[in-house]
């Protein structure tokens, strides 16, 4: 297997992969890590490619005889204001390549419900079940709602459906909005947790596994003003990520 190594910097750890197969091991083990503890617990999945690998593993032994599938509840970060059989469904892809075939327990899966009238009301039913899953209104840091928090990177710097320049960037109040115009394809609105909602975990966990996004990612490390930085988390904060995607200075400490 490649070779994974970490190192820090400010309150982010950056972890390299050698490849998108290292990537997906290396997010495996990070999931099974963070839901192996008694009770329940509760992964928040995002959309794109990035984490496909990690979901086919998933479905995969010995991944899938390691994942307490019964204590497990399932969430998306963001989706496609289309049915979950729909091709950019995003927790339709999540329940196709993994929820699906595994057999996981339907009451464990929570989709945004796309079927609902327009994507604020979808935001506003979704936050209404996060706050009855997490059993309070508001958010304390010392009780994270979240185990694990996947994200993507998008080649605009946005992440989860937090776009440059929207408004969404700046909301603190609430956990769930409808976004109506996406910032880059698809176009189709969006629903989408806030940097609140992502930051209740006890680790957030950025994907990158293309080298297509080695330019983008370097602005985000180098502190640009884009969604993906100012993305933030209660507990950890991990950017784990393909060598060929690696900001040099990262890519040159690799053994
Ligand atoms: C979405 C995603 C989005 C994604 C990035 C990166 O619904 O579009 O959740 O935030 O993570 O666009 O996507 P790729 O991994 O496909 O580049």
């Amino acid at each position: 297997m490649n070779s994974v190594m970490t190192t820090v910097r400010s309150a982010a750890d950056i972890v390299v992969a050698g490849d998108a197969a290292a990537l997906a091991e290396a997010a495996a083990q990070r999931l099974i890590d963070r839901v192996s503890h008694d009770g329940r617990a509760a992964v928040c999945l995002t959309g794109g490619s990035s984490p496909q690998g990690l979901y086919r593993l998933l479905a995969e032994q010995p991944w899938r005889g390691k994942v307490p599938w019964d204590r497990v509840h399932w969430f998306i970060g963001d989706d496609r204001f289309v049915p979950q059989n729909h091709p950019l469904s995003n927790m339709g892809a999540a329940r196709r390549v993994f929820l699906d075939r595994v057999g996981a327990p339907p009451a464990n899966i929570h989709p945004i419900a796309t079927e609902a009238q327009s994507p604020e009301d979808a935001a506003h039913r979704y936050k209404d079940e996060l706050k009855t899953f997490y059993g309070a209104p508001r958010l304390d840091p010392a009780r994270p709602l979240f185990d694990l928090v996947l994200m993507g990177l998008g080649s605009d710097g946005h992440t989860a459906s937090l776009f440059p320049h929207s408004p969404a960037l700046s909301e603190t109040q609430h956990w769930a909005l409808g976004i109506a115009k996406a910032g880059m394809e698809p176009f189709v609105p969006r629903v989408t947790l806030t940097f609140p909602a992502l930051a209740a975990t006890r680790e957030m966990l950025f994907l990158v596994d293309n080298a297509d996004k080695r330019a983008i990612l370097r602005r985000v490390l180098a502190g640009e003003d884009l969604p993906a930085h100012h993305a933030y988390s209660h507990g950890a904060l991990t950017w784990l990520i393909v060598r060929a995607a690696a900001p040099e200075n990262e890519a040159g400490e690799l053994k």
